[in-house]
């Protein structure tokens, strides 16, 4: 894939994974879109951008656990006049703890972050890439995505619909010019945990630096491959509910979430004890 000249799109390019996309693909030529709430961490980031390869990096603040925030990022960038080559869906945030104790607002705008959001940008910028014959979509998926993920529930079916969708619209436009990959980190050196309010029990192994999320995913992108899984153990692990029966799975992994599981760990929530 040919990155220099192309105008990239970056969802969530106020920290972490989305910020290593931003950097690698102003690196690699892209003119760079970033995209999210924050507005002084996205100027920042485009000034820094902006200077040190000469080229525009365009700010549109968007929350995008809104209905009409795609279509407002759309008019944006309508009005720069700028075509989308390369869509990246990365914003997102995960909730943790069990389903009943967590707030339903914020599990819904989770809903409209990970998975609606995702639909309607690529609704809004597809059209355009099939016109131009060519572009890409990197959508931010993960290892919650593979398996049921107690105390994640939400979290993890919104990964697993962001994996469907992705191997679907790989299938569908493959032919017409048109790369699709989800990528599934497992745990990432980001403001994630940080957001989900627990480094501790939510998190399963150590975190990599999201650079070489970055890394990987483009190379998968470049083999024009529908999905990644980002590091050993995890391309084995993603394999296991392939095989395992799925109760199995969920039961496992009800044991392995558990809040409180770990002596001394943060006692967040207080759940009867596993049968
Ligand atoms: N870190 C991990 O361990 C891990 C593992 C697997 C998958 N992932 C996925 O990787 C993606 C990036 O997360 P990260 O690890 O880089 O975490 P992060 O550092 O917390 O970054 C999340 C990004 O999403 C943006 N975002 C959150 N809510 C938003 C909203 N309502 N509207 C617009 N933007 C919003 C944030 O920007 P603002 O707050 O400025 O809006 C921020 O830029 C997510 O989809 C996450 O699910 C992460």
């Amino acid at each position: 894939m040919d990155f220099k000249g192309r105008t990239a799109l970056v969802t969530g390019a106020s920290s972490g994974i989305g910020a290593a996309f931003t950097r690698e693909l102003a690196a690699r030529g892209c003119q760079v879109v970033l995209v999210a709430r924050r507005e002084q961490r996205l100027t920042e980031l485009a000034a820094e951008i902006e200077n040190r390869y000469a080229r525009p990096a365009h700010v549109v603040v968007a929350d995008l656990s809104l209905p009409t925030a795609p279509a407002a990022v759309h008019a944006a960038t309508e009005k720069l006049g700028l075509h989308i080559d390369i869509l990246v869906n990365n914003a997102g945030f995960a909730t943790y703890g069990p389903f009943d104790t967590i707030d339903p607002d914020r599990e819904h705008a989770m809903v409209m972050v990970n998975a609606a959001a995702v639909v309607d940008l690529t609704h809004h910028y597809l059209p355009g890439m099939l016109t131009e014959g060519g572009g890409a979509v990197i959508n931010v998926s993960s290892v919650a995505a593979f398996q049921a993920v107690p105390f994640q529930a939400v979290y993890a079916a919104s990964k697993a619909f962001v994996e469907a969708f992705s191997e679907s619209l790989w299938a569908e436009y493959r032919a017409r010019g048109i790369r699709i990959v989800a990528c599934c980190p497992s745990a990432t050196d980001t403001e994630y945990f940080q957001v989900l309010g627990n480094d501790d029990e939510a998190r399963m192994g150590p975190k990599r630096p999201p650079e070489g999320v970055v890394r990987d995913t483009l190379r998968a992108l470049e083999r024009n491959r529908p999905h990644v899984v980002i590091g050993y153990p995890w391309k084995l692990v993603a394999l296991v509910p392939r095989v395992v029966p799925r109760a199995t799975m969920a039961r496992f992994g009800e044991r392995i979430m558990r809040p409180n599981r770990h002596p001394g760990s943060q006692r967040r929530q207080d759940v009867p004890p596993s049968r």
